[in-house]
């Protein structure tokens, strides 16, 4: 389809089956969706049989972004965290901590500036302890509403010299509204995705990528449905562009779509490459 990195997950330890359904809404009239679908997953074992029929890292023909979630039910977050590093770090080219789903009760919470720090220790720790010389980079992926507390925190852990996360994800769904949303099930509760979603990502990573001085690799996701869209998102900080919502509306054409329009938009300003353009709009 023209992809150049596919992300599988949120993966939860043991299978669970998610909220009831209807969990995933279509906002037409905003080119958004709203889903509260809460990690429903076959659980670790499943997928690992799945995904460990596929060449090793380093022999693969893309790259595999291995996305880990926690159990509805689970005791000890941080425990699921780092199963997931073991069970899948030997063979993910990268792994995302995934705090912010807004459909798991408390995960959010692990953004804050304590319990973030807590999670990281032990994911990074478990990571460097993996057998072997493959260590993937780990990324933290975070929620658009988090507070600007949070933002420096989160920034924190990235700075900070040891035990330091590689990379952001930017942004997982919104739990805001906004008032210009104008389709009947615009208040179902859940994360808000696509259109609606796209300008508070970009800002989200603008802020992320000039709190952590564009030190790490930053992946920008929300409301990506153009190669115009992928590029604001670029200039402000993004050296990767995520989607999900976009194709829901638009299908596998899109990705080619994007791609030449993004290509078209970089010559025109005079880069020759995407990562000339990374940062951009906070270099001027
Ligand atoms: C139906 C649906 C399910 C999702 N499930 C997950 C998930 O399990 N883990 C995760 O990190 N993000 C999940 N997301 C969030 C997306 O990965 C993405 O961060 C968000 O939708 C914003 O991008 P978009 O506007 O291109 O969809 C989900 C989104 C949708 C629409």
């Amino acid at each position: 389809m023209g992809f150049g990195f596919i992300e599988v997950g949120s993966v939860t330890p043991l299978p669970q089956p998610g909220n009831p359904k209807p969990r995933v809404f279509r906002l037409p009239e905003d080119q958004g969706v709203i889903n509260r679908c809460g990690f429903n997953s076959e659980g670790h074992e499943a997928v690992y049989e799945r995904l460990s029929l596929l060449p090793p890292p380093g022999n693969r023909k893309a790259i595999l972004g291995i996305n880990l979630g926690k159990n509805k039910t689970a005791h000890d977050h941080v425990h699921d965290f780092t199963l997931g590093v073991e069970k899948f770090g030997p063979i993910a080219d990268y792994l995302v901590i995934n705090v912010s789903s807004p459909n798991t009760p408390g995960l959010r919470n692990l953004q804050h500036r304590e319990e973030l720090e807590e999670l990281i220790e032990a994911v990074v720790t478990t990571r460097d302890s993996l057998p072997g010389t493959h260590k993937p980079p780990l990324l933290l992926k975070i929620a658009p509403d988090v507070s600007e507390d949070d933002k420096q925190n989160i920034a924190n852990v990235v700075l900070r010299s040891k035990k330091r996360i590689d990379g952001l994800i930017v942004s997982n769904t919104t739990v805001t509204r906004p008032t210009s949303l104008q389709s009947p099930d615009k208040e179902e509760v859940g994360g808000l995705s696509g259109q609606p979603l796209r300008t508070m990502a970009t800002h989200a990573i603008r802020d992320m990528y000039r709190l952590t001085h564009g030190s790490v690799p930053i992946i920008g996701v929300g409301g990506v449905a153009s190669g115009h869209d992928a590029y604001e998102k670029i200039c402000a900080g993004a050296s990767l562009i995520q989607l999900y919502t976009g194709l829901i509306y638009h299908g596998p054409p899109l990705v080619v779509k994007v791609t030449s329009e993004l290509e078209e938009l970089l010559r025109r300003d005079g880069f020759s490459t995407v990562t000339e353009a990374v940062g951009a709009d906070c270099k001027q």
